[in-house]
């Protein structure tokens, strides 16, 4: 029997599949059910600095009490941070209590403040790995896209500096020059890249004329970006591994994203599709591929069709149709 294992930031998975951040990550019920389908680790579901900073300004304003207290709002404020905190800390304990697997805890922040710190908490709860989720939204034309790489790198060198653990960063694909990108992240020390999330897309609802969210879940068409720039970018990264994301809808896709250099990859919409089974169906089509192919572990074919390891690596950075259409060829 091939053996699926795989390493991924040092971390030992029994599976490349890990259950990505997201609504299924969020209970212990669900969390338990990812590591019985087989999942290889899981990634909790964000912790959220912008969300919860608005929450406990408006938690601090309702309260009454903060008016009759000598210190003032902030004092509030950080109480009631501290309770969506301590709420995160009691699901990553129960979690590394029960799961046998790795537990990577993941925090979105937009600033490099206390929500670093927060980071180094979880991991001396237990957190076997953080996964740092920064996805700015370049929409101040004023703002160049130099100073936008630039905070994301600062953004990444305090991270590394403040946070004495495995740490991973998901980035989203929207840069100038994604090989740059990824190569300087690389070179700040991070243990793993998850390329890429897929963002939060505004529509519009034409009866009601209001801006909603479009549908949250990824087609299985979408993940061109992430393999294209797995198979460009994985054989020259020094030290961090890609965990490739976005649109990864089958053991097929799992495998590709595989022989295109990454460690591991992390599914959300499947499952949010189909259930966990999803989970150990697509386990036994990679094992069933890895016989067929005579491949005994992993590390056989991980990476084998990177650009730097494929005799036509260039195919990778092709863009254009050359081809007129009906021309047969
Ligand atoms: C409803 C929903 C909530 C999500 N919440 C988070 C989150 O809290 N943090 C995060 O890093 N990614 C979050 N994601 C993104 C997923 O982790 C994943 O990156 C994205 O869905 C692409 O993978 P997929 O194509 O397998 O779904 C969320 C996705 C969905 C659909």
């Amino acid at each position: 029997m091939p053996d699926i294992s795989t390493k991924y930031m040092g971390l030992d998975l029994s599976s490349p599949l890990i259950m990505a951040s997201g609504p299924l990550t969020s209970s212990l019920d669900d969390l338990k059910k990812a590591e019985d389908a087989g999942c290889g680790a899981v990634v909790l579901k964000s912790i959220f600095e912008e969300q919860i900073e608005k929450d406990a300004g408006r938690d601090a304003s309702a309260s009454g009490d903060y008016l009759m207290h000598s210190d003032n709002q902030e004092y509030f404020e950080a109480m009631s941070r501290d309770y969506y905190v301590d709420r995160y800390l009691t699901l990553l304990d129960g979690a590394k209590k029960s799961l046998g697997i790795p537990v990577i805890a993941s925090v979105n922040c937009k600033s490099v403040n206390t929500w670093l710190e927060y980071s180094q908490r979880f991991l001396s709860y237990g957190a076997d790995a953080i996964e740092l989720n920064y996805f700015p939204i370049a929409s101040n034309a004023g703002v160049s896209g130099e100073k936008v790489d630039k905070e994301l790198f600062d953004f990444a060198k305090t991270a590394r500096s403040r946070i004495e653990g495995k740490l991973a960063l998901k980035i989203g694909s929207f840069y100038s020059s994604l090989s740059n990108v990824i190569k300087r992240l690389d070179e700040t020390g991070l243990d793993g890249l998850v390329l890429f999330n897929r963002p939060f897309r505004p529509d519009i609802d034409l009866k009601t004329l209001e801006v909603r969210s479009s549908a949250p879940v990824s087609s299985e068409s979408e993940y061109g970006m992430s393999l294209r720039w797995t198979a460009l970018m994985s054989a020259e990264l020094r030290r961090a591994d890609i965990a490739a994301n976005t649109g990864i809808h089958s053991a097929g896709t799992a495998i590709k994203m595989l022989l295109a250099g990454a460690k591991a990859v992390e599914v959300c919409s499947v499952v949010m599709k189909n259930g966990f089974s999803v989970i150990s169906k697509m386990n036994g089509e990679i094992a069933s591929f890895m016989e067929e192919k005579g491949y005994l572990a992993t590390s056989d074919f991980i990476g084998l069709l990177a650009e730097e390891n494929y005799e036509r690596g260039d195919a990778w950075e092709r863009v254009q149709f050359l081809k007129t259409i009906g021309s047969g060829k």
